[in-house]
């Protein structure tokens, strides 16, 4: 892993299946999800609006946010119910043992 993008940023036994946690990676904070045995990353803050996806609700994949119930595909960012419509940021995960890595610019 000599790429100095890729952050450690949370353990797997702090990231309970099916739900989101926010962890803050070299100053920007990120939501981590955990859908099955699957890991995703998106940026924490909704693009419709100043809520944190981290206190929104996690359904499979799409994450609800808390404020006006846009939703999200965390797997690609992609809004998928309005008044949601920009797309939300992704970052790459790597898991390597039980250490969640993201890849941050
Ligand atoms: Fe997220 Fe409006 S702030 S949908």
């Amino acid at each position: 892993m000599a790429d100095p993008g890729w952050i450690d940023a949370i353990s797997l036994e702090k990231l309970p299946s099916d739900d989101v946690v926010a962890v803050t990676v070299a100053g920007v904070e990120i939501a981590i999800y955990r859908v099955a045995d699957e890991v995703y990353a998106t940026e924490n803050l909704c693009t419709h609006g100043m809520a944190r996806l981290c206190d929104g609700f996690l359904d499979g994949h799409e994450i609800e946010c808390p404020l006006h119930q846009g939703k999200f595909d965390v797997r690609d960012g992609r809004a998928v119910c309005e008044p949601a419509i920009e797309p939300l940021r992704t970052y790459p995960i790597r898991i390597e043992g039980s250490r969640v890595y993201v890849h941050v610019e």
